[in-house]
């Protein structure tokens, strides 16, 4: 039997529904690994970012012996929100703002109006709610689920399934790199949009003019993340990994001689994108806040010296930078179209785009999950 050519999509009520965004949260962004904080932004103890995972705020702080924890940001009292912006730092402890209930590092409850007076409160009972944890890569994870799925499997297997050896990041050593630039989108597209636009590039030669010239080969249609183990090869006169294919950054030393001169794509679902280069590392966090509005922050890191060197990087930041608006810019006209009635079968994937039939299947996999 032959494949067919053209295959379908999810219906369009898959991006505009609130009702399948919301099974999306309870069944995928609160079960699974989520990636929620650059390590390096929590750089004290105390220092604390809160997050939005799912339907749930997370608070993830340092501690002072240098671990990383996280909590839901949700005092035990009466429920008020203990951490009310995007980060900070906390001198001594977290206090909430309602009745002053306080809470060490590790969560636990340390101090409260009266509390002497109320020894029926156990001060571990009434610690903050823990979510269980992981660093890699140089950043946090997180994860809601009573008992996370495999970090390996999901976080760390898609990286083997992408380059075909889960240490073929190692080189890149990306937990060492550090910030150069980061720049957040609010995108008013469904998250899984943006997914889909980064799984394939038959969008390539058609949105984006600057990276077809770096990587010649993406003009073909064929995104690199169609061959396990595949990395695009810079176009011969290019230089490096820059807006006009001039000279890059100073190389990561350990990016190995089959790497270099190359570019890799990885999806982590249900949120991630890595892309690796010979000279940085771009990761794509996303924090899907509605079923049409999704916050992309996208980190690129460098050699720690060639940032603290101050050396520019504009030429670097702006390929990926001007690739994000165009990819960006294409969902946003997706999103609207999502909604009309001729889509609500959906559309269709041409064979450069099969890939992303399994990503669908996924989902409506998840989705299905403990359905009734
Ligand atoms: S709600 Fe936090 S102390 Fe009362
Ligand atoms: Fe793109």
């Amino acid at each position: 039997m032959s494949t067919p050519s053209l295959i379908p999509t999810l219906p369009g009520a898959a991006y505009v529904d609130p009702a399948v965004f919301r099974t999306e949260q309870e069944r995928i962004f609160e079960q699974m690994w989520f990636c929620a904080v650059r390590s390096a932004d929590l750089d004290k103890p105390g220092a604390w970012r809160t997050v939005q995972v799912g339907r749930e705020s997370v608070l993830i702080s340092r501690t002072r012996k240098g671990g990383v924890r996280a909590f839901y940001n949700i005092c035990r009292h009466r429920g008020v929100k203990l951490c009310l912006e995007e980060q900070g730092e906390a001198a001594r402890s977290f206090q909430c703002p309602y009745h002053a209930w306080t809470y060490d590092f590790e969560g636990k409850l340390i101090a409260a109006p009266n509390l002497t007076k109320m020894p029926d409160i156990d001060r571990d009972e009434y610690g903050l709610v823990k979510v269980h944890v992981r660093e890699y890569l140089g950043y946090v994870w997180v994860c809601l689920a009573d008992e996370p799925p495999s970090f390996e499997a999901d976080v760390m297997g898609a990286i083997e399934e992408r380059l075909g050896d889960v240490h073929a990041i190692d080189g890149y050593d990306v937990a060492n790199l550090s910030l150069g630039r980061r720049i957040r989108y609010d995108v008013k597209a469904n998250w899984k949009l943006i997914v889909e636009n980064f799984m394939e590039c038959y969008h390539c030669a058609t949105i984006h003019p600057e990276l077809t010239e770096v990587l010649p080969e993406f003009a073909d249609g064929l995104a690199a993340q169609y061959f396990v183990g595949h990395g695009a090869e810079f176009g011969e006169d290019v230089k490096g990994f820059t807006i006009d294919g001039s000279e890059g950054l100073d190389a990561i030393p350990g990016v190995g001689e089959d790497q270099d001169r190359r570019y890799y794509a990885i999806t982590i679902k249900p949120t991630v994108f890595v892309n690796l280069v010979p000279d940085h590392v771009i990761i794509h966090r996303m924090f899907p806040m509605a079923v049409d509005r999704t916050v992309v922050e996208c980190d690129w890191l460098y050699l720690p010296s060639v940032v603290e060197s101050g050396k520019d990087v504009t030429a670097s930041v702006e390929l990926f930078h001007r690739v994000n608006q165009q990819d960006f810019d294409a969902c946003e006209r997706c999103q609207p179209a999502m909604g009309s009635r001729v889509y609500a079968n959906g559309g269709v994937l041409v064979p450069s785009e099969h890939h992303i039939g399994a990503f669908h299947d996924w989902v409506q996999e998840r989705l299905g999950e403990g359905a009734s």
